[in-house]
């Protein structure tokens, strides 16, 4: 099987990082519109327009799926693409609802999202929560942290600050959802932050579970083969690449 996965930039890496590490695939192909990048400050329009192009990208592949690891395109570009596409295409944001369900089985535990703007303002995972029975759900937009993820910045006073900036009046929740693709790399200074109280949900974790659940992968007893792909710089995305999914 081969896999196509695609994001906004270098973010998406953490759940390709999952998906590798779960030798479900033969091919990996990763794009990352990396000229573009952000989309979590963008509008719907300008949003579903770059998935789309980034979907005749993955055509001139003999792709069987298409992952979406950006959690912003995944909020706003999932319908437009899947009516384009003759291969199932799979965001982050459903597999992350079902991720939350099974580690939160008291619907009155309070949940506390966190995101780019774009995805916070789309409710996409607000509304799949809430139909799902949790009503005590608490969205926040946290876009600092994006830069400061691709500044290497994964703890000290900065950090720290920004932390409370965010989170001065918030209490630590049962379940954190890291719904953007930078905020896996924040988890150990989250736990310490919120104590181990809270859950972390990860959208690549979340994939990779829901992937096993709802398609027919077998496991394989070797990692895939990867191909990079980027908009622009794909050496730096490489770089990177290497060092978040520890590759020689
Ligand atoms: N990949 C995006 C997400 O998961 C974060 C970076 C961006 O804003 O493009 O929402």
């Amino acid at each position: 099987m081969r896999v196509g996965v695609f994001d906004s930039g270098v973010g998406g890496l953490s759940v390709l990082k999952s998906l590798y590490e779960a030798n479900l695939f033969e091919e990996i192909i990763y794009y990352g519109d990396t000229a573009r990048v952000p989309y979590g400050v963008k509008d719907k329009e300008t949003i579903v327009k770059f998935c789309l192009e980034a979907l005749e990208f993955f055509k001139t592949f003999k792709i069987d799926m298409l992952i979406i690891a950006c959690n912003t395109a995944s909020a706003y570009a999932l319908e437009a693409l899947r009516t384009r596409a003759d291969f199932p295409i799979y965001g982050v944001i459903e597999a992350g609802v079902r991720a939350t369900c099974k580690n939160l089985k008291d619907k009155d535990k309070e949940i506390l999202v966190i995101a780019t703007k774009a995805t916070i303002n789309s409710k996409q995972y607000q509304i799949g929560l809430k139909k799902e029975g949790f009503t005590r759900v608490k969205a926040l937009a946290t876009g600092l942290f994006v830069p400061m993820v691709e500044e290497g910045i994964f703890e000290g006073e900065f950090l720290k600050s920004a932390f409370l900036h965010y989170f001065k009046d918030v209490k630590s929740p049962d379940a954190l959802i890291l719904a953007c693709t930078h905020f896996p790399l924040l988890s150990k200074a989250l736990s310490e932050f919120f104590g181990s109280k809270t859950r972390l949900i990860h959208s690549g974790e979340a994939i990779v579970e829901f992937l096993k659940e709802n398609s027919r992968l077998k496991l394989l007893d070797k990692r895939a083969n990867l191909r990079f792909y980027a908009s622009s710089d794909v050496k730096t995305l490489e770089k990177t690449a290497k060092l978040w999914l520890n590759l020689s």
